[in-house]
């Protein structure tokens, strides 16, 4: 049977880099000198920007929001923090993550492949000490990722720059004209008695919570498909169990994010045989290029993609996902909830895989014969 999926639908998951829009007045930050020339981006969900004139990639729900943000060298941005997780992705350039209500409890210098999980409550901000413009992919738990709390300098420092934040989340742009209603009720800034409960996490304890991309420690055999020819590749558990089949696949963290993220490097011609699933799942591309087929035999169409593309695939369509660029190809995948999805593998590899040892149990759990 032909997949109900069609090419429309199909075409406004693939989001390209270069389709991705900048919103340079996103946050009551956005003006205040040492933060400007922040362009923050709203890629899938609503995220927490509080800015009107966002523009959404992919407004469909997937249970976490997706977003970016780019800056130049020696910029900041702001510290606040966030009631839900909050992952970063370090796409581009270095890094400078501190945390801390003034942002001095500790810091973390993160570069190109790394990952950071920071977790709730604790004040956090960011700044570019690369050479050039900084990229960073964000990861927001949950469908609704609540509002930003920011510290209290940085609404003091906002003050005079011309943005006033309400309490509904509206960021109100003067300088452009707009005004203040009458029923506004401007943010005030976290009570003292909130602070003396934000919890207090040393630079030690919060490098447990970096994925350092050097480091990294590869998984060989963690799917069904791993012995096939094309189905050779390394993975990498960084929240949760991921889609990971293999038992012994090992992870960064295990704590709910209300996503799970995993990593996954192959040489060219290698990558995922089709499968399906019924959990949402976005991938986007860290190095090389990827080729994302849909259909057991690529009927549905297919496309690749590139640095910093991200695609949606859709749920329940075969995928197959192969690294088709000259370089080692590295993909990062989310996958929505903190359950790990079941892998539903086209019946030609799961017969394939038998041949080569390999056959799932009814958990889904990868087993020698
Ligand atoms: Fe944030």
């Amino acid at each position: 049977m032909l997949m109900t999926i069609t090419k429309e639908e199909y075409k406004k998951r693939v989001i390209r880099f270069e389709n991705l829009v900048a919103d340079r007045a996103a946050f009551i930050d956005a003006k205040t000198p040492g933060s400007d020339k922040k362009e923050n981006y709203t890629i899938i969900g609503p995220g927490v920007s509080e800015s009107s004139n966002r523009v959404i990639n992919l407004e469909e729900a997937h249970g976490f929001n997706f977003g970016a943000a780019a800056m130049p060298n020696g910029i900041k941005n702001s510290l606040h923090s966030h009631l839900t997780a909050e992952v970063f992705i370090v796409a581009k350039g270095t890094w400078r993550f501190f945390w801390g209500i003034d942002g001095t409890e500790g810091e973390a210098i993160l570069k190109e492949g790394d990952v950071f999980s920071i977790p709730t409550l604790i004040f956090r901000a960011f700044e570019n000490i690369g050479a050039d413009d900084g990229f960073l992919y964000c990861i927001l738990g949950e469908d609704n990722p609540g509002k930003v709390t920011w510290a209290p300098q940085v609404l003091r420092a906002a003050e005079g720059h011309g943005l006033v934040l309400l309490e509904d989340g509206r960021l109100i742009d003067t300088t452009a004209g707009q005004e203040v209603p009458v029923d506004g009720k401007v943010v005030t800034p976290i009570s003292e008695e909130e602070l003396s409960k934000v919890p207090k996490i040393s630079a030690e304890e919060m490098s447990k919570q970096i994925f350092r991309f050097q480091d990294r420690v590869p998984h060989q055999e963690s799917y069904l498909d791993c012995r096939l020819p094309g189905g050779a590749k390394k993975s990498y558990g960084i929240l949760g169990e991921g889609m990971a089949e293999a038992v012994d696949r090992p992870s960064l963290l295990n704590n709910k994010h209300a996503f799970t993220f995993e990593l996954v490097e192959a040489e060219l011609g290698n990558g995922f045989h089709p499968f399906k699933q019924s959990t949402k799942q976005v991938v986007f591309v860290q190095k090389g290029e990827w080729k994302i087929s849909l259909g057991e035999n690529g009927e549905e169409g297919e496309v690749v993609l590139k640095e910093k593309d991200i695609m949606s695939i859709p749920t329940d369509v075969y995928r197959r996902i192969e690294s088709v660029g000259k370089e080692t190809g590295f993909l990062f995948i989310i996958n929505s909830g903190d359950d790990r999805p079941k892998l539903e593998w086209a019946p030609e590899v799961v017969s394939a895989a038998r041949k080569t040892g390999l056959y799932l149990n009814e958990n889904n759990r990868l087993l020698e014969l």
